[in-house]
Order: structure tokens, then C-alpha cells, then sequence
């Protein structure tokens, strides 16, 4: 064994998790869902919810960032049985990338197939505004250059392949879906499409850095999701994803313009209802596409 092999979570232990939370609850959700910072209100929409502190689930990580509470809610949004992860595990607090994806296997060793994942991100593309939902179509996995993975170390066959394409990770019929979503609730002015990437955080990016990212192709910015949504793609659940742009990155020099925390919350609580509305419509449209025998013939 390679010395480096880093301290994989067993899948004993992961299905310990899964018994202690499904032992509590009757909801068997085949739905999951991220909230990112400040987005975590979501959770208050689900009823009959069965709440689960983090801290009380064996073997589970603590979230400690300010405007992530750290719980898990399994319960029903618009009448479809969902599971809910209010608040996640950044890279920056101290978490090795796997961890902060573990609870994803939680999730699918609960019966979930489908996961949506939401986060807050800087805006590159120079066409996005604040308060813009920009779905991933695709993402850099910029960490994943220098060999920090959430699927580096031992491979669980049991979770998935070792090796495995990541071409279409974002599901092209939930991306047609949520535009048909974005249509009926009158946001089609500001869900867009993109590709996002995630740094370590905790800083904002500096100007050289962001002027890289958009030769690149990054439409957004973040400090999450990647480690999430590839080991939900790992271990075949289907991905949906969106970012909040919080802010427009800053890529010029002395523009007196400073990204901060507080202005990614703020603008995460102005725009909190429409995602909240985004979010359980595409709950219930894919609840709907998949419970009529799969994907949609018009989403071809
Ligand atoms: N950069 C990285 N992460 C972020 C940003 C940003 O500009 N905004 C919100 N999360």
C-alpha cells in the first residue's frame, strides 16, 4: 500500500450512517439536495421533515461556516420525498476533498438517484448580473490538476468504477428541464448557463487568477460542488447543479472593489425565494419525468 493512501471512509461506515438516519425516518427519498451558503431556507419548505444535526450522525463531518446551519432533513417538498443537506463540508475548513463528498454516498446508500446541488459563485462571464442562477453545464476541476480528488486513494467497487467518464456529469435533460422551469416561473431572464470552477478558498481570487479562469472558460466561481457532484456521478446518480452569483468577480486592478462573505449571504437571502422556487419546481419536474417511465420525450 502507498503510504499517501489517505483514510478512506469504509463503506461500513457509510452504511451505518444511512441505517442510523433511515432507522428514524419513513421518508425513503430517491431525490437529494446541496444547499450552498446562505441557501439553506430551502429546508424550511420540506414537511413532515425528520431533522438530523450533523452532529448526531455517527461518523458524520461538522459544518462551522457562518450562514450553514449543518443538518440533514429528510422529508417531502411539493409531496416528493426528498433529503435535504442543509449546509456542506468545504475544503477550507480542514476537510480532505473526500470527506466533503462523503455524505453523497450517505445520500445514495438512502436510495438516492438524483441530486441537485446549489452553491455560491463569483460571476466571470462578463454578460452574468448579480442575483443571475447560472446552471452548470459543465465544470474545471481545477484541484483535481494537482491530484487532490475526492476519489483518490483505494476504489470501492461497490460506490462505482474506478476509472469513469465525466463527460456528460450534468445531465443534458435536467439543464432542458430547468430552463423549461425558469420559463414558467418568469426567471428565463436569469437562469443561465455555464461552466463553473472551484478554488480552495478561503480567499477570493486575485485579479491574475481570474483573468486565467475566464481564458479558460470559467463562467463562475466557487469554493464547492466539484468533490459532490463527480462522486454522486461515481456512483450513478443523476446531477443537476446551479450557482447563485453572488458577485461580479473583480478582474481589474484598484477598481476600490472588495468581494466579501457578507455580500454572498446578502444576496443569497434577496434571491433566496426565487431558488427556493427554482429548486422544488425542479424537484417536482423531475419527480414527475422520472415517475412517467423516464426522461421526458420533448427534453430529446
Ligand atoms: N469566488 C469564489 N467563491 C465564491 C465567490 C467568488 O467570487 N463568490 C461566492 N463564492
Amino acid at each position: 500500500m502507498a503510504e499517501e493512501l489517505h483514510d478512506p471512509i469504509s463503506y461500513e461506515l457509510i452504511s451505518a450512517c444511512s441505517d442510523y438516519i433511515s432507522r428514524r425516518s419513513q421518508h425513503r427519498p430517491k431525490i437529494g439536495i446541496i444547499c450552498g451558503s446562505g441557501l439553506g431556507g430551502l429546508a424550511d419548505l420540506a414537511k413532515n421533515a425528520d431533522v438530523f444535526p450533523y452532529s448526531d450522525i455517527p461518523g458524520f463531518p461538522k459544518s462551522t461556516v457562518a450562514g450553514h446551519v449543518g443538518r440533514l432533513l429528510l422529508g417531502e417538498l411539493n409531496g416528493t420525498a426528498v433529503v435535504i443537506m442543509q449546509g456542506r463540508f468545504h475544503s477550507y475548513e480542514g476537510y480532505p476533498l473526500w470527506k466533503c463528498a462523503m455524505p453523497v454516498r450517505v445520500m445514495r446508500l438512502l436510495g438516492v438517484e438524483h441530486l441537485l446541488v446549489t452553491n455560491a459563485g463569483g460571476g466571470l462571464n462578463a454578460a452574468f448580473n448579480v442575483g443571475d442562477i447560472m446552471v452548470l453545464k459543465d465544470h474545471i476541476n481545477l484541484p483535481g490538476f494537482a491530484c487532490n480528488h475526492p476519489l483518490r486513494g483505494p476504489n470501492d467497487e461497490r460506490f462505482g468504477p474506478r476509472f469513469f467518464p465525466c463527460n456528460d456529469l450534468y445531465n443534458a435533460d435536467y439543464r432542458y428541464l430547468a430552463r423549461k422551469v425558469a420559463r414558467e416561473l418568469n426567471l428565463e431572464g436569469i437562469v443561465r448557463q455555464g461552466v463553473y470552477t472551484m478554488v480552495g478558498g478561503p480567499n477570493y481570487e486575485t485579479v491574475a487568477e481570474l483573468k486565467m479562469l475566464r481564458e479558460l472558460g470559467v463562467d463562475a466561481v466557487g469554493m464547492s460542488t466539484i468533490p459532490e457532484t463527480i462522486v454522486a456521478h461515481h456512483c450513478g446518480m443523476k446531477v443537476f447543479a446551479c450557482s447563485l452569483i453572488t458577485n461580479m468577480c473583480v478582474v481589474e486592478y484598484g477598481t476600490g472593489i472588495e468581494t466579501n462573505h457578507e455580500e454572498v449571504i446578502e444576496v443569497g437571502k434577496k434571491r433566496a425565494d426565487d431558488m427556493k422556487d427554482f429548486i422544488s419546481r425542479m424537484v417536482a419536474t423531475i419527480a414527475n419525468n422520472e415517475c412517467n417511465g423516464g426522461l421526458a420525450q420533448e427534453a430529446k
